[in-house]
Order: C-alpha cells, then structure tokens, then sequence
C-alpha cells in the first residue's frame, strides 16, 4: 500500500478549565494516535461519543493544533507549515459535517457556498465559476439549475449533496466526512453513501469516514479503526474486523450492531459492557479498557499494550494478543489454551 496519509503518533490535549486545583491539566482527547489511508481508499474511524473521532479529524485540518505528532500528506509534513503554505496545503484535505449548516452559509446561494472554494484557491468568479458549481451539482445528484437557491430550500439529504460538492470543488485528495450521513434517515443516507462510494471509485478521493454507527462503515470502508479514549485500540481490514474482531472493545461494540439477517441476530449474544466510559479527564492506567473488560488481566491494569499484528490484517493494542516480557510464559492466548489442556487433561 502506497500510503497517500501517513497519520503518526498525534496528539491533541485540551486544557481543563474546572476547579482550582487542576490548573495546567488537560484532557487528552488524542494519544497517540498512528494510520494510514491509500489513494481512493475509504478508512472508516469509529468508537463512543467522546474517543476523539472528531478531534483526529480537526487536527489532520490543523483546525485544532496537535501537540505532537506527524500528518503527511503525499509525503509534505503538514504540522510544519505555516501561514500561507497551509493555506495552500488546505485544499487538499476537505471536511464535509453532520451539520450541512457547518459548511454551508445560509445566508448564500449554491453558487456563492460551492463555488467558494473555487473563488478562494482557484481565483474562478463570475460564468467561469458558475459552470464549474453547475458540473458538480451534477456529480453529487442535484439539477444545475439550482445555482440561485438557498441551503434552506433542500432537504437534509440534499443539503448533504451540496455539502459534498464544495467539498470536492477543488479536487482534494481526502475528504473527512465526520458522522456526515448520521442525522439523515435510513433511506437518506444510504443515498448519500452510494454518492460517496460512487465519487470514490469515479475521482479516486480518498476519505476518512468518520463514525459511530458501524453498520454504515462496514458499507463503505476497506479499513476500519476502532478508537477509545483518545487511543486507537484496534485497525484492520473491514473483512477481517468484522468477522474476527480482536480487541474486546470491537467485539463489543459489534454485538451492538443489529444484524440484517434475523436468524444470526438471534444467534447472536449482545455483549453489554460494565460501567460507563471512564472520565476522559482522569483515564485509567495500563489499558484504558480494562475496567470494562471481561478479559481484564493484572498486567493490563499497569501497562499500555502496544501495536501487534493480527492475523488477516491489521494491528491491536490488547495484551491478550502481546507475549511481553510481563508474561514471561508466552502469550495470554497460549495460556489460556494451556490451563484448558490441562483441565481437560485432569478431566480425563
Ligand atoms: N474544544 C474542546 N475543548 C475541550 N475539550 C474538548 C474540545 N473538543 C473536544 N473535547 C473533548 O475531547 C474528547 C474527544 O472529543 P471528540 O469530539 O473528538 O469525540 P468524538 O469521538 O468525536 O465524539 P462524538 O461521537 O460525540 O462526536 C471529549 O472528551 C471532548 O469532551
Ligand atoms: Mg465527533
């Protein structure tokens, strides 16, 4: 894989404004966080509310400032530029929202809001930029004749089309779509992830889907990354994620996920995790799971489990997938196989 990405090691903390006692701490939203995403690939990134999705994706905009950590794209570090260079540099990210308002004025018509972008980086005004918003209407669905409209005159799913349009009007090579099919129905949105597949497969844009419904990334992404508070747990291919995932914290947010076919629904055993996501502000040592993990081990409560590679693809931090120097015997996996050998060993 030719990485056109290369997301390494970010971090993004936010300062904690509350009580007197806790000046200067801050809330690491982001932790070292490391991918990648080849040209014309979609990588979905998916976790709770409040792991950080957004906050990698504001930061790969320098919408927000990480506090270290690498973004390159087609090899140009993007956390070294500065002023007018990033400025340039910005084009070839976009971000499309939930919020269809976040992108585009109300107060401007179609093809003031689409062709903005076009104006900005491209110096286009006037017929020559009108025609250009008039082929992307076209390219995300939407009649050209609606050049003199206001955003308030679509629907939700439309607005979302428009929003995908200034988005893609400079031709990036990565679109961020963060949760933007999420506040749209059912039938809505799988209009709009037909759109973003179609344009994927069409432009070769790259995305960083950005979710926190997994089903909608399982339509759409070859990779999917699975974070939790601030850290990115688990990543792989869709394939191999869905199927087999590795981290305890995927299996549980898949047995979650409604399955379309009623006879593996029932089948299927709905993992509820214990306790509530910890307070980002004071996150627990070792893995940041273990207290919601059926598996947790003594050596997860001390140590952070670092990337290993799992077979089909991918990596996870977990230390039931890690032989580290803690657990002098081998693996957990090896182990546990072990203690079931000999207790059927005794058994016989
Ligand atoms: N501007 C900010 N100032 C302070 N804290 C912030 C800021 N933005 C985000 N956070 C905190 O950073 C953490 C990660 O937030 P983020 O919005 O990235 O999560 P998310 O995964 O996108 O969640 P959601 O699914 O709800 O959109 C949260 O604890 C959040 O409260
Ligand atoms: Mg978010």
């Amino acid at each position: 894989m030719t990485a056109l990405l290369e997301v390494e090691d970010l971090s993004v903390s936010f300062p904690l404004q509350r009580g007197l006692f806790r000046r200067g701490a801050r809330l690491r939203a982001v932790d070292g966080v490391s991918f990648e995403v080849a040209a014309g690939e979609i990588l979905g990134l998916v976790g709770e509310s409040g792991s950080g999705k957004s906050t990698t994706g504001r930061a790969l905009m320098r919408l927000v400032e990480p506090d270290s950590g690498a973004v390159r794209l087609r090899g140009t570090e993007l956390t070294a530029l500065g002023g007018r260079e990033l400025r340039r540099h910005r084009r070839h990210i976009q971000m499309v929202f939930q919020d269809p308002y976040s992108s585009l004025d109300p107060s401007m018509v179609v093809a003031e809001s689409v062709g903005e972008p076009l104006e900005v980086h491209e110096g286009l005004r006037g017929k020559v930029r009108d025609e250009r918003v008039r082929d992307l209407l076209v390219r995300v669905g939407l009649s050209p004749r609606h050049l003199e409209r206001y955003p308030y005159e679509f629907s939700g799913g439309q607005r979302q089309r428009l929003a995908i349009a200034r988005a893609l009007a400079v031709d990036p090579d990565v679109v961020i779509c963060d949760e933007a099919v999420s506040a749209l129905d059912v039938s809505t949105q799988n209009q709009i992830i037909n759109l973003l597949e179609e344009l994927r497969a069409e432009l070769g844009t790259s995305y960083l889907f950005i979710s926190h419904d997994l089903s909608v990334v399982r339509q759409l992404a070859q990779r999917v990354a699975v974070m939790y508070l601030g850290r990115l747990v688990e990543e792989g291919p869709s394939q191999r994620l869905y199927a087999h995932p590795a981290h305890p914290y995927t299996e549980a947010l898949l047995s979650a996920v409604p399955v379309p076919n009623p006879g593996v629904q029932r089948r299927r055993e709905r993992i509820v995790l214990p306790g509530d996501p910890p307070d980002p502000t004071d996150p627990p040592g070792g893995c940041t799971f273990h207290p919601r993990c059926p598996y947790a081990m003594d050596v997860c409560r001390s140590v952070v489990p670092e990337p290993t590679p799992v077979d089909g693809g991918g990596t996870v931090r977990c230390h039931l997938h890690t032989s580290g120097p803690v657990l002098a015997g081998g693996s957990v996996l090896e182990l546990r196989a072990a203690e079931s050998g000999a207790a059927t060993d005794t058994g016989s």
